[in-house]
């Protein structure tokens, strides 16, 4: 479904702005939201009559009851039309899912990432000690490591044409171009009905544009994936998987370095480790393997996706952890605290603390809540886990790092992403 630019504002303008600017700060000082959500998880039945959930088994319970909380949730913040992750199950959804994970199969990670990562370092490294970690890193990381999901339609995709010379004319601009386009997409699904009509229209915008470009270049995208669907099939999953592959990962990544430099400790064990492997740093299956195990413990501190909405499309109830169900009334929507339940003590042992070898048991499955719990679960769980490892990895081979304060702020957002996060190289 996608919004009216001209429908009425339901919000009055400053309450918009009060709950716009409360939620993108909570997304900032994401400790507040944990301390919300240890006391819903301390005391469930305050949240229920809300639909608000923070216990660990809770939050699971609504995650794999499928038919009765629904993924249409998200679908009024997809600006640029309709996709997977808003979808109720049926064939297009059972479709869409099979041509995601052929895709993701094509993607050569962490070969990929590994390179540029090495490739973007080399340029940092004999650069002027200072630089942006979204736009002069992790950006292309996770672009060249994307790239198979368009496969060789990927410079008709940036340049938005199916004309060769156009293509042949891609660079980096270009390229980069592309990626702001769909960051603003994606960061409407983050901002959801929040976020004011103005970063509304900027989103719809950009969603247009997205959809314009990719309209322009079905064909070569068909011929790419070996698929001789209709046209408005190849569009749907290929503006879809272009706004949701990249920018998600991107600020996935930028949160966790931001994470693990606000734990010097941490940054400094692992930095000792990769300097002392000197060449080994890339090869070492264990060392790689830690790398693996932080990147999830930052994630955990620091998910994208706090929190998680469901619609709730008939009357129900809700586990909530309280003596009593919670009543659910069909029409409503829950709230998913996912950032609750990645710390709820009773499934974490010593939750608090940043414990990357903590052992999950037989709550393995829970550790990876930030991307989503059960079937509906992100497809791209592990590609993305091996792609901010080699980003990392890479970081850690560099002289050591720290956030360039004292010339304005080292990180700038808008909303509730952060558009950049300069650092230097002491
Ligand atoms: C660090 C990066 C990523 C994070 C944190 C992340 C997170 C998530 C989360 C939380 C969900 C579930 C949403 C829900 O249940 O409501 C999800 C679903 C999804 N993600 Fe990701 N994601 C990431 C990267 C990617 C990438 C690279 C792709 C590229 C193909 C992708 C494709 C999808 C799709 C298609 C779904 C919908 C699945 C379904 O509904 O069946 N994600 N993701």
């Amino acid at each position: 479904m996608k919004l009216s630019t001209y429908e009425p504002d339901a919000l009055a303008p400053g309450i918009r702005r009060l709950s716009y600017g409360l939620f993108c700060w909570l997304n900032r000082h994401i400790v507040v939201l944990r301390a919300a959500g240890a006391l819903l998880r301390r005391w469930p039945s305050i949240g229920g009559p809300f639909g608000m959930v923070a216990r660990a088994s809770a939050v699971k319970d609504v995650l794999t009851r499928t038919p009765s909380f629904s993924n249409t949730a998200h679908a009024a913040n997809m600006v640029s039309g309709d996709y997977l992750i808003g979808m109720d199950p049926g064939p297009t959804y059972t479709a869409d899912r099979a041509l995601v994970r052929e895709r993701l199969d094509a993607l050569d990670v962490p070969n990929a990432s590994d390179e540029e990562a090495k490739r973007r370092i080399g340029i940092l490294d004999s650069g002027d000690r200072s630089f942006d970690l979204i736009e002069n890193y992790l950006m292309w990381v996770v672009f060249h490591a994307m790239k198979p999901l368009f496969g060789s339609a990927t410079d008709a995709v940036v340049a938005g044409s199916a004309d060769p010379a156009a293509q042949a004319a891609v660079d980096e601009g270009l390229q980069r171009q592309y990626m702001l386009e769909i960051r603003y997409v994606a960061g409407q699904l983050l901002a959801g009905s929040l976020a004011t009509l103005d970063l509304r229209r900027r989103a719809e915008t950009c969603g247009d544009a997205l959809q314009a470009r990719i309209d322009r270049v079905t064909g070569p995208i068909g011929t790419a994936w070996g698929v001789k669907s209709a046209s408005q099939d190849i569009e749907r999953n290929a503006v879809g998987l272009a706004w949701i592959s990249h920018p998600v990962t991107v600020q996935s990544g930028a949160l966790a370095v931001q994470e693990l430099l606000g734990r010097p400790k941490v940054y400094e064990k692992l930095w000792s480790r990769a300097q002392s492997l000197k060449d080994r740093v890339w090869t070492d299956t264990g060392f790689r393997k830690d790398v693996r195990d932080h990147v999830l413990e930052l994630m955990r501190f620091r998910p994208i996706f706090p929190l998680l909405a469901r619609d709730v499309p008939r009357d129900t109830e809700l586990q909530t952890g309280a003596r009593q169900n919670a009543k659910c009334p069909g029409g409503g929507k829950v709230s998913l605290l996912g950032i609750a339940a990645l710390f709820d003590p009773s499934v974490v042992s010593d939750s608090r603390s940043f414990c990357p070898e903590r052992d999950w048991g037989s709550e393995d499955p829970l550790r990876y809540l930030m991307f989503g719990y059960g079937y509906r679960q992100c497809p791209a769980r592990d590609h993305a886990v091996d792609i901010l490892t080699s980003a990392l990895i890479g970081l850690l081979t560099l002289p050591r790092l720290q956030l360039a304060r004292g010339e304005g702020k080292a990180i700038t957002y808008d909303g509730p992403l952060m558009l950049s996060m300069r650092m230097r190289i002491t």
